[in-house]
């Protein structure tokens, strides 16, 4: 979710990416209306912004979304890849039961510790771990510490290494278990096989190892609101026929 800083009018290949104020305003509304996020989840935002912490974390209404699809699928125990600041982290924990585990990966120690800081206030500790270090090389040692499986796999860290995230949630998920890849639509830069942005291909290549993986069944979704014109791909690990 989050998304596209660019201009309205640029375009790549053909592809036009106007950015227009309704889809922020629209966001305001449903957000005051039907989201209501309370003030944990508004003090993370302006702790995280005050730590100088990039403002690239999904929108309230995706947010609450999370929540709701994690609640929908009856998920216990969720892997993030991405925490920032534990925006996402914080929604994707209410969807979670009281003994269900987030397991949030993060580069950067510094944005982990204001994360931490984010999710005690939101007095969800006693759910969510945080772990440091490149998110391929948590995987692994998730992977041979046997912490799987997931039920649900949120994927929003760094682009070019989507490949290597999808190819670890399937490794670290059951038959039934779910994926989310945020921001797949790039301001539409997604659809253009030219484009040499190493987060367009690293996506693009995600996109066509999911498709090609008999395992998995799956869709994505393009979306506009207050982070401008993006989309997430939800898939399936599929049970047998
Ligand atoms: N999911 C968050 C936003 C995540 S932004 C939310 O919506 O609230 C992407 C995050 O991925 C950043 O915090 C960045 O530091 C982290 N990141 C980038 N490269 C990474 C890597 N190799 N391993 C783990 N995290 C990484
Ligand atoms: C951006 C948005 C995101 O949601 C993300 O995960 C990474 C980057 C961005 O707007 O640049
Ligand atoms: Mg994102």
């Amino acid at each position: 979710m989050g998304g596209s800083r660019r201009a309205g009018g640029a375009s790549r290949g053909g592809i036009v990416t106007p950015d227009d104020p309704t889809w922020s305003r629209v966001d305001r509304y449903l957000e005051s209306e039907l989201v209501q996020p309370d003030d944990a989840l508004h003090d993370n935002l302006v702790a995280s912004a005050a730590a100088g912490l990039p403002s690239i974390q999904v929108s309230a209404p995706q947010g609450k979304f999370l929540e709701l699809l994690a609640r929908a699928i009856g998920a216990r125990r969720i892997l993030e890849i991405g925490t920032l600041g534990g925006y996402s982290a914080t929604w994707l924990a209410r969807g979670l039961p009281p003994d269900g585990w987030l397991l949030s990966l993060e580069l950067v120690s510094r944005y982990a510790e204001v994360a931490r800081g984010n999710l005690a206030r939101a007095g969800v500790t006693d759910r969510v771990e945080i772990r440091v270090g490149p998110a391929l090389a948590s995987l692994a040692e998730i992977s041979k510490r046997g912490e799987g499986p997931f039920d649900l796999v949120f994927i929003d860290a760094d682009k070019p290494n989507n490949p290597g995230y999808v190819r670890w949630a399937v490794q670290l998920t059951r038959p039934g278990s779910w994926l989310v890849i945020d921001n797949v639509v790039r301001g539409g830069r997604v659809a253009d096989p030219t484009d040499p942005d190493p987060n367009v291909r690293g996506t693009r290549e995600a996109v066509a190892w999911i498709a090609a993986e008999t395992r998995l069944e799956a869709t994505a979704l393009q979306t506009v609101g207050g982070k401008g014109y993006d989309g997430f791909l939800l898939a399936r690990v599929r049970t047998p026929a």
